[in-house]
């Protein structure tokens, strides 16, 4: 009886290996090739989302701003045209500056396009796309004040600046004596200086130059030079590489097509050589 049972457990035994064996071995090939090409094929597609959620900033003229309720500025232009490259919807929310970064920290948003600069800090914590867009900070006065002409006029004086941003750290760091009066709202600073609260306005290059064009016109200048070159990248929640090598790619795609320089031209104008 005993023989027969082991005999008996031995076929069992044998049977199933040989069903085992016969599904790894005759039909694996053809399916474990055909189920790894298809979850290739469907991780690098359903690894993006169908819907991203985009930070941007409430105002940063000519980037992002709101006109007739809507807003419009060459960041929102060009992530517009970067998701119909890659494929995917936007869902564009607004808040302070000083709020992006810790918003993608906490995962409220998938990434944020508000002329932010590429730093080694803020590597850190966000990861960074390909630069898009050349920067660097500048001096804006009132146009009657003829005592600040560059950076070495600063020294002890009141500069206005957004909280948060490159500049306010460039004031502690680099001009002696000077107080980085940090505001939430970018109106705010430009009108500190207006209102005489505050001697200088140092802020991003394109946009202290947009604002002084423009609504400003009459009331600042701007002085100096162009301090510390700067490149904006649009920023990434991490852990999201697949999206960041996509829209890598689709920037690259419209340099060459030409999409970037019709953005670029709307917001500033001819671009210049380089
Ligand atoms: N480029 C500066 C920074 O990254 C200022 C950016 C301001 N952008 C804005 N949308 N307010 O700190």
């Amino acid at each position: 009886m005993l023989i027969v049972k082991r005999s008996l457990w031995g076929i069992v035994l044998l049977t199933f290996m040989a069903v085992l064996g016969a599904c790894g071995g005759g039909g694996s090939e053809s399916t474990g090739s055909e189920s790894d090409s298809t979850e290739n094929e469907s991780s690098s597609e359903e690894g993006l989302k169908d819907v991203y959620t985009v930070a941007s900033d409430t105002s940063f003229v000519p980037f992002e701003f709101k006109e007739d309720g809507e807003y419009v500025g060459f960041d929102i232009d060009l992530i517009n045209a970067i998701a119909d490259e890659v494929g995917f919807d936007i869902k564009l929310e607004t808040t302070n500056f000083d709020g992006i970064i810790p918003g993608l920290q906490t995962g409220s948003f998938d990434m944020a396009i508000a002329g932010i600069t590429i730093t080694e800090d803020r590597k850190k914590t966000v990861d960074f796309s390909d630069p898009y867009y050349d920067a660097g900070l500048r001096i804006g006065v009132a146009v009657d004040n003829n005592d600040i002409n560059g950076i070495e006029d600063l020294e002890g004086k009141t500069v206005a600046t957004r909280l948060g941003s490159t500049s306010a750290d460039y004031i502690k760091e680099n001009i002696e004596g000077a107080e980085a009066s940090q505001f939430e709202q970018l109106d705010q600073a430009y009108m500190a200086v207006e209102n005489g609260s505050a001697d200088a306005i140092l802020y991003d290059a394109p946009n202290v130059a947009y604002y002084i064009q423009t609504k400003g016109k009459d009331s600042l200048k701007l002085v100096g030079d162009l301090y510390q070159a700067e490149q904006y990248g649009i920023a990434f929640a991490k852990g999201q590489d697949e999206l960041v090598t996509k829209v890598n790619e689709a920037l690259a795609a419209l340099k060459e097509n030409g999409k970037y320089d019709e953005i670029y031209e709307k917001w500033f104008g001819e671009r210049p050589e380089s």
